[in-house]
């Protein structure tokens, strides 16, 4: 059963799911881009690849932002308010970024002339070839690209402090054995009678 003090085992698993399809689409991103131009096939897949995910991304979170507007999250544990500010910021800017980013991909591909293929199926074309506005787009999503990264690297650099200073923090979003599990529902003194007995 989830406990009220971490977040649910579909937020735990939604996090850990997008946060490792984010940082690989991420490098993708950029490697992709150093793909020669000719032959066309190895740059198209990468991009086609990179758009497939990308979309399927937008669609987890909006999945993890539905679960997030129907369930409060466990209260934070005792931390200074700026750090709680800027822990309610940065989650706030994570799933902005992460909602405008794929949507300013598509829009930019479809302003590109070529057809935005998502897992195989083209999809028809959502506006004539224009180069300037594609021009635009791309630079909106290199840039939030740049929030992304600088974001998470925060992000992450406060986890591994929460981590070492072992404030529970971590352990919230931290999928936990099943073992483990049990044991935190037996009450401390059934438990150590448990030990006792055995
Ligand atoms: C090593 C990598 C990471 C670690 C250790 C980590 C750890 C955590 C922890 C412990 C929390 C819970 C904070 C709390 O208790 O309030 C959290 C929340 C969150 N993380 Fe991460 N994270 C990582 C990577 C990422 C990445 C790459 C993303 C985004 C792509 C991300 C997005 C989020 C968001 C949006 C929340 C807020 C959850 C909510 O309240 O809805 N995390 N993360
Ligand atoms: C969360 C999702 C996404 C992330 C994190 C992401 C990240 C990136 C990054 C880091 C780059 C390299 C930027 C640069 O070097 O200037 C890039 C390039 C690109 N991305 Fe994405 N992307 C995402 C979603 C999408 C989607 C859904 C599409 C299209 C349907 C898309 C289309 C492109 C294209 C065409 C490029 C090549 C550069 C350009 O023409 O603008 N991306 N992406």
């Amino acid at each position: 059963m989830d406990r009220p003090d971490r977040y649910t085992r579909t937020a735990i698993a939604l996090h850990w799911l997008v946060a490792a399809l984010v940082l690989a689409q991420l490098a993708w991103g950029v490697w992709m881009q150093t793909i020669p131009k000719q032959p066309v096939g190895p740059r198209v897949d990468a991009f086609n690849l990179h758009k497939s995910l990308g979309m399927l991304i937008l669609g987890l979170v909006m999945v993890r932002l539905g679960w997030r507007l129907t369930h409060r999250p466990p209260p934070l544990p005792p931390m200074p308010r700026w750090q709680a500010l800027g822990a309610r910021a940065s989650h706030a800017i994570l799933y902005l970024a992460l909602i405008a980013q794929p949507i300013i991909g598509f829009l930019g591909s479809a302003a590109s002339g070529y057809p935005v293929r998502l897992f195989g199926t083209t999809l028809p074309p959502l506006m004539a070839r224009h180069d300037a506005l594609k021009a635009e787009l791309s630079g909106a999503h290199a840039a939030v690209a740049t929030v992304l990264v600088a974001t998470i690297a925060v992000h992450v650099a406060a986890a591994m402090r929460h981590a070492l200073a072992r404030d529970g923090v971590i352990e919230r979003m931290w999928p936990r054995r099943a073992g483990a599990a049990a044991r935190a529902q037996v009450p401390p003194r059934e438990a150590s009678r448990a030990n006792v007995a055995s």
